[in-house]
């Protein structure tokens, strides 16, 4: 039986694998996908059951540590998370030195890298009890950093975290509250913004995590790993589909208009996807997306907006593609993103917002990928190969030669 780490270890096999598609960079316990049957475990557990019975903060713990808590031992990790939502105020001033006008994401990338200068108490890798400082304070600062982002954006001021709000509620207030009025949280929203971020929380190693692997394989601390990761994520192939989706859905705008955008989807001569549509893994239907559906249809239910347009329009385009001879054959189903935009859009989360919420959900996917991968003994640099297909080796030429 060939050894094939020992062979990869010697340097004795070479792939070419542009993109990934076959080849592993890791082995990890934490998430498990069978994209054929459009399944999703983390820990074991499917995503299924963990959307039914679980919690957002209940993901993280199980994420992080490999088994469900005790409820004690979630009241301590929930008390923890809470202990760090606030963020260091200098960062205030941080935040006022962006154009307003920014993308939110934009923001993000620079202030959570920034952290490593405000939480440099947190950046010593070699150090466990620092590791885990950093976790939670990545876990607990990301939904403040991100409400931060929007306020600044709308020219509010700063709303500061009240922690006997739950996770999400937390959030939704950050976002929503002002001086004048503050936002009193329906617990359906919020059980649909926990929801959104559990169905968010990991997903192996997606370009995203992939980068946040790489980055801290060097022994980058993980504020710089986290924010690499964001900037991945922030491409319209990737996280940056929900707000691109939404705004295609807008776009096509009524039900008649479908079979043109479904013609241009599958025209070779035109770059246009269907965006919410596809995915590396599931050959099947994203799992995600089907929780993700019943969410929709329960918050516009409580919001009045049934006939919402843009519902309309996606349930339309999930049938015509679902039946469509090119959708079928390549097995594109919609995947999570493709209802996620419409609940937020319904709380009332502008398109710009919709990526960086990606973010901060995903941020627990990323530290616990990072944490195992910091942990492991026989971690390496990460160092892909490259297939060369330059100039051969020629003898340099002087200016009045060439
Ligand atoms: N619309 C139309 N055609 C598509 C779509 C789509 N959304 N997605 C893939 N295809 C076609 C491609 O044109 C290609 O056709 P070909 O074989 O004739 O060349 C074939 O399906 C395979 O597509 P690839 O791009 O090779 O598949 P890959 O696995 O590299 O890409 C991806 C997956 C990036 C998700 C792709 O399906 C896509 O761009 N989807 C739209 C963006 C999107 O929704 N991204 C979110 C991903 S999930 C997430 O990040 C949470």
């Amino acid at each position: 039986v060939l050894d094939i780490r020992k062979l990869y270890a010697q340097g004795d096999v070479f792939t070419y694998d542009p993109g990934f598609t076959s080849t592993a960079a890791c082995e990890s316990a934490i998430t498990y996908i069978d994209g054929d049957v459009g399944e999703l475990l983390h820990r074991g557990y499917p995503i299924e059951q963990l959307a039914e019975h679980s919690h957002f903060l209940e993901v993280c713990y199980l994420l992080l540590y490999g088994e469900l808590p005790s409820a004690e031992k979630l009241a301590h990790f929930e008390r923890t998370v809470t202990r760090h939502t606030m963020v260091h105020e200098q960062m205030h001033n941080f935040f006022r030195g962006f154009r307003r006008d920014a993308h939110p994401m934009a923001t993000m990338v620079g202030v959570v890298g920034a952290m490593s200068a405000f939480y440099h108490d947190s950046t010593d890798i070699n150090d466990p009890w620092q590791r885990e400082v950093a976790a939670f304070r990545l876990i607990a600062k990301l939904p403040t950093i991100a409400a931060m982002a929007y306020k600044y954006s709308v020219g509010q001021p700063f709303v500061y975290p009240k922690n006997s709000l739950d996770y999400a509620g937390n959030f939704l207030h950050m976002c929503f509250s002002v001086p004048a009025e503050e936002y009193v949280v329906n617990p359906v929203l919020a059980k649909a913004m926990d929801r959104i971020m559990m169905l968010h929380a990991d997903h192996e190693q997606n370009a995203s995590t992939s980068t946040v692997r790489l980055a801290g394989s060097s022994g980058a601390n993980p504020f710089a790993c986290i924010a690499a990761g964001i900037a991945c994520l922030w491409g319209p192939a990737h996280g940056g589909a929900n707000q691109a989706c939404l705004e295609m859905l807008r776009e096509i705008g009524t039900v008649d208009r479908i079979p043109e955008y479904i013609r241009r989807a599958k025209d070779k001569d035109d770059s246009f996807r269907l965006m919410g549509f596809g995915h590396r893994v599931y050959k099947n239907f994203d799992p995600r997306a089907k929780v993700m559906k019943e969410s929709a249809d329960e918050v516009l239910e409580l919001l009045g907006v049934h006939n919402n347009p843009t519902l309309q329009v996606a349930k339309e385009l999930e049938r015509i593609a679902l039946e469509d001879e090119y959708f079928v054959s390549k097995k594109l189903y919609p995947n999570v993103d493709f209802y996620s935009g419409i609940i937020l859009d319904a709380i009332g989360f502008p398109t710009a917002m919709f990526t960086p919420i990606f973010a901060l959900s995903r941020t627990v996917g990323w530290i616990s990928q990072w944490k195992e991968m910091i942990a492991d003994p026989t971690q390496k640099i990460g160092r892909p190969r490259q297939l060369y297909t330059g100039a051969a080796k020629r003898d340099y030429l002087a200016v009045e030669k060439r």
